[in-house]
């Protein structure tokens, strides 16, 4: 059926916003060593062969050199143990060259998600992972916010969209997206004060829910999930699904399908992000600014001052 939403719809240009946010800590960066500060230095652990996280982290790694950090891949045997990762990670810890680290997540199923991300030195946790970090997240305070929300934030900042007083509703609860959105979304400020709900795989009347969406963020990695029927005219609609689809006329064998029915959604919305170029460029921007926060608290503390 045809829409009635008479509002021009605006794609939320994911590349371009994040583009801007690199060029700008490239200054920043410039500024640090300027005053004989060492650049920002993000390690990157990945552990096996998992296709979708080897491209994550050689963008991460890509990123880096952009903006001018210096960056650091430690690629481990799938077969690890879990003992030898978080010895791994307390000499990173003690590394005073280090500023930032990641693990990339999923990792082999005899290793803990939880005991790695423990481990990592809360000043060092760039993916604001640690439990810590969650909860000064939780409370308002400064910390590292986990990328892929952080850069949603940054995008509705950057296109100065309203969220005071919106529902926003997030589907996908996950450790990663779904609840750091949900808990940023309904925070104090702006971006925020929206009364959000989050939805999971047990919520009942999900499209219902959805049809009352001012703000709906799809993070689920279900392909093609939200439908035009469950989206309410004028909608703002972030696109968080990454998932690879086969596709026998690409060179790769897949393509990356979002979580939305992006060809239908679309013309009912009032913003849109694509994928790709919405929300994953936009997830590297977050973490390269997290990188930046966790040397410039680092150096400029060391120089009795504060960046809070
Ligand atoms: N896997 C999927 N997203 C992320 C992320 O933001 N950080 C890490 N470490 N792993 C991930």
């Amino acid at each position: 059926m045809a829409s009635t939403y008479l509002c021009a719809m605006q794609v939320l240009n994911g590349k371009e916003t994040a583009q801007a946010i690199k060029d700008s800590l490239k200054i920043e960066v410039a500024q640090l060593s300027s005053r004989g500060n060492p650049v920002p230095h993000l390690v990157a652990v990945l552990v096996g062969n998992n296709g979708a996280s080897e491209t994550y982290v050689a963008s991460k790694v890509k990123a880096c050199q952009e903006v001018g950090f210096k960056s650091t891949l430690i690629r481990l045997e799938e077969n690890i143990t879990e003992l030898k990762l978080l010895e791994m990670i307390r000499e990173l810890n003690t590394d005073p060259d280090v500023d930032g680290i990641l693990v990339q997540l999923p990792l082999p199923k005899h290793i803990s998600d939880d005991e790695v991300i423990n481990t990592i030195d809360p000043a060092k946790d760039v993916d604001g992972f640690h439990p810590n970090n969650v909860g000064r997240m939780v409370l308002g305070q400064p910390t590292f916010v986990p990328a892929t929300p952080h850069g949603i934030m940054l995008m509705l900042e950057h296109y100065k969209i309203e969220t005071k007083g919106k529902h926003a509703v997030v589907i996908g609860r996950s450790n990663i997206v779904g609840r750091p959105m949900s808990i940023l979304l309904s925070g104090a400020g702006y971006p925020g004060n929206c009364t959000v709900t989050i939805c999971h795989s047990s919520t009942v009347n999900l499209k219902e829910i959805c049809q009352t969406a001012d703000i709906l963020v799809a993070a689920l990695g279900k392909p093609g999930f939200v439908t035009a029927d469950m989206v309410k005219d004028g909608a703002v609609v972030i696109d968080v699904g990454i998932t690879r689809v086969p596709d026998a006329s690409k060179k790769s064998g897949f393509r990356i399908s979002g979580d939305v029915d992006y060809e239908n959604v679309a013309p009912k919305c009032s913003y849109i992000t694509p994928v790709p170029g919405g929300v994953g460029p936009m997830t590297i921007a977050a973490l390269m600014k997290n990188t930046f926060r966790a040397c410039a608290i680092k150096h400029y503390e060391d120089q009795g001052e504060s960046i809070h």
